[in-house]
């Protein structure tokens, strides 16, 4: 007999294929009578499917008196109560290093965008302007200082990136990687201070909370713009949006917002800024990594064996 999961919320179908061909997959999202889907699943089902970003519903955890894994899609697991899964001696695991390149790759295309008004240009010429006179000149990366805020696995896939477009990289994080050859930063205003990007690669949780603070952006200033890959939290939005409105933020590259998939009404008008709806590891190669992860980390938990990427 399949052992039974719970599924909740959609994931890729090629995942779906997979969770079903090894499970008997419980589809929570879908549920037209919740209460009594978990009514079924009773003690039934020991392990649930789900993302960083839904977690396991608390109606869900309460519902569910065998559950001991969580196998989550995706690195960033701000979404799931590890603490209290800790607690019930719930296993936690996620994805971690086989996005690593697609969301690298992600960070430094918004940043050409941004830097080469690639959308503006592509705009220009599909408008039949570039007969009326050329595209105005733009800035470049080359030879600008970039500060790294959360120097992880994602953020060294990005140094490295942008070390290969002849940029000097330095980072901030609660701690120095000397055997890293970027300079650190103890304080994130200090090398806000001194950059001409910042590039927030950082996990959403309660330490990361609001550290792009309005300080920080300030220190930026006009001829500094901001990039967020990590997570909306990690930023205070409304400054980010109120200083690149008045121009004392230069510019703005962002996958990730506080509330998605609401956007903030005031950036969409704005020249200065690139957006991408939480794009960063959503490539068919790296989606179908991350799933393959998914059903590795719920095989290995129904065989007693150790956790491929666990969490906790
Ligand atoms: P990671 O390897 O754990 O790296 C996280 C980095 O953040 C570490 O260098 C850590 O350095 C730093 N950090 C953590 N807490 C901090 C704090 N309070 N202050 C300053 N720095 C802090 O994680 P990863 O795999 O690179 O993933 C990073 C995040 O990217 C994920 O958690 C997720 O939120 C986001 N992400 C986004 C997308 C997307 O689609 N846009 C895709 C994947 C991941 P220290 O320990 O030295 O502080
Ligand atoms: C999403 C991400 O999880 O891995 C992360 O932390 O932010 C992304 O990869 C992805 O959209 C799946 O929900």
């Amino acid at each position: 007999m399949k052992p039974e999961i719970l599924q909740i919320c959609p994931l890729s179908p090629q995942v779906e294929a997979a969770l079903e061909a090894a499970h008997a997959v419980h589809r929570y999202w879908q549920a037209p009578d919740r209460p009594a889907l978990l009514l079924a699943c009773g003690a039934g089902v020991r392990a649930v499917a789900t993302d960083g970003h839904h977690g396991v519903p608390p109606d869900a955890m309460a519902a569910l008196p065998g559950l001991a894994m969580v196998a989550s899609y995706g690195v960033g697991y701000d979404g799931i109560d590890v603490a209290a899964c800790k607690a019930r001696g719930i296993r936690v695991s996620n994805t971690p290093d086989v996005l690593n390149d697609a969301v690298a790759e992600l960070a430094v295309g918004l940043m050409h965008a941004l830097v080469r008004r690639i959308p503006q240009a592509d705009a220009f010429v599909r408008a039949g302007r570039w007969r009326g006179g050329t595209f105005p000149l733009t800035a470049e990366l080359t030879g600008a200082h970039v500060g790294i805020l959360g120097l992880g696995r994602i953020g060294k896939e990005i140094a490295r990136r942008l070390q290969a477009s002849k940029m000097r990289v330095s980072y901030h994080g609660r701690h120095a990687q000397p055997h890293e050859p970027y300079v650190y930063y103890p304080d994130l205003v200090a090398m806000a201070r001194d950059v001409d990007w910042l590039v927030a690669v950082a996990p959403g949780d309660a330490s990361t909370r609001g550290i792009v603070s309005r300080e920080v952006l300030a220190a930026l200033g006009p001829r500094g713009s901001f990039v967020n890959v990590g997570r909306g939290s990690v930023v205070d939005e409304p400054a980010m949006v109120e200083l690149l409105v008045a121009g004392r933020l230069g510019g703005a590259a962002l996958d990730v917002f506080a509330d998605e998939p609401n956007v903030p009404e005031a950036l969409l008008g704005l020249p200065n800024v690139v957006l991408s709806p939480h794009q960063g590891s959503a490539t068919e190669k790296t989606r179908a990594a991350m799933g393959e992860l998914v059903v590795r980390n719920l095989a290995a938990f129904f065989a007693g064996e150790p956790l491929p990427s666990p969490v906790v």
